[in-house]
């Protein structure tokens, strides 16, 4: 039974009931129980959640700064500072940028405590439910083209959860990833720089794993767990993520904006060429997204013809019927 009940337990998409298990074996939930402890002992990690039942927790999804570092293949994430827990990935990031962390560090936690959003949001980072990462980054640009550098991420974030887990995502302008029309990842750019030259721009990236619930006020989001059914490599997923940030920097360096990345960032974007509702403080319209210019800029076409390029900051861009 034990033998078995491991492999329900690694075929499940999600978690197993335990009333099915008694059912399926014609035993007590105790004997079930007992066995459970016996995997346990063995070493493999089990959920045990109330009315859902049982979940095996991919023995090989660890968190180190050993497992993390021995994935990566480029220069992104090659040196990795890993925690537990964090107060934020980004706090912890621009403190180690102040102290002189070099161009490409990662910093990874395994929950967050204060995880943040943006405009003032908080960010649920629970443990095993997501991978939370701040790449701290030096580029030699202006800091007026900082903001170009989030929407490299986003692109390098879509390339990295296709690649590992086969799940194909849109990105919603600036840089939401979003899959079934709900968010999977969010995107977090802070940086710290001088008229004339950036210090150092800290890109914090929180992708939804293994999360099967949301808060309330997080209603619209959705991961990797819940949209294919499987379970991931979070030190595998941010190696491909970092090795495709490295690709996008390298080529959005080589312009200087976005022109050598535009067409593909277009052709991933939600509401390419669609009706568009931009929330802009100044008031509310509605137009046609035509796509990005080589600024990283958004462009609506209103419906009375003018073409609006609309900045990103405080104004959002949903969809005609909702949140995408
Ligand atoms: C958003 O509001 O869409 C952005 C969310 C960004 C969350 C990530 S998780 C890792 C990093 N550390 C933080 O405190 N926030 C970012």
């Amino acid at each position: 039974m034990k033998t078995e009940i491991l492999r329900m337990l690694k075929e499940a998409a999600g978690y197993l009931s335990g009333q099915e298990l008694c059912e399926h074996f014609g035993v007590s939930r105790t004997a079930v129980w007992k066995v459970i402890r016996q995997l346990e002992e063995e070493g493999y990690s089990i959920e045990a959640v109330r009315n859902k039942g049982y979940r095996l927790k991919d023995s090989s999804d660890i968190l180190s700064k050993a497992e993390l570092e021995s994935a990566m293949e480029g220069n992104f994430g090659r040196h990795v500072e890993y925690y537990d827990t964090l107060d934020s990935t980004n706090l912890q990031a621009r403190r180690l940028a102040e102290q002189g962390a070099g161009h490409g560090t990662l910093v990874v936690a395994e929950s967050q405590e204060a995880g943040r959003g943006r405009r003032g949001r908080t960010w649920s980072s629970k443990e095993g439910e997501g991978l939370y990462m701040s790449l701290v980054l030096r580029p030699d640009i202006l800091p007026s083209s900082a903001s170009m550098m989030t929407l490299v991420a986003a692109l390098a974030v879509q390339k990295g959860i296709r690649e590992t887990a086969g799940l194909e995502t849109v990105i919603k302008w600036p840089n939401d990833i979003v899959a079934g029309g709900r968010k999977l990842c969010g995107i977090l750019t802070e940086m710290s720089a001088e008229l004339e030259g950036i210090h150092y721009i800290v890109i914090g990236i929180g992708i939804n794993v293994g999360t099967t619930e949301f808060p309330p006020d997080v209603a619209i989001g959705t991961s990797i767990l819940l949209e294919t059914g499987k379970a991931v490599r979070r030190s595998q997923l941010a190696a491909n993520v970092m090795k495709a940030m490295e690709a996008y920097y390298d080529l959005f360096i080589a312009c200087g904006d976005m022109s050598g990345l535009a067409e593909e960032y277009n052709s991933l974007m939600a509401d390419y060429m669609e009706d568009v509702r931009v929330l802009d403080p100044a008031g509310e319209y509605r137009g046609k997204a035509l796509g990005i210019n080589p600024k990283g800029e958004l462009l609506v076409e209103r419906e009375d013809g003018r073409l609006e390029r609309v900045v990103s900051g405080e104004v959002s861009v949903r969809g005609i019927y909702g949140y995408v």
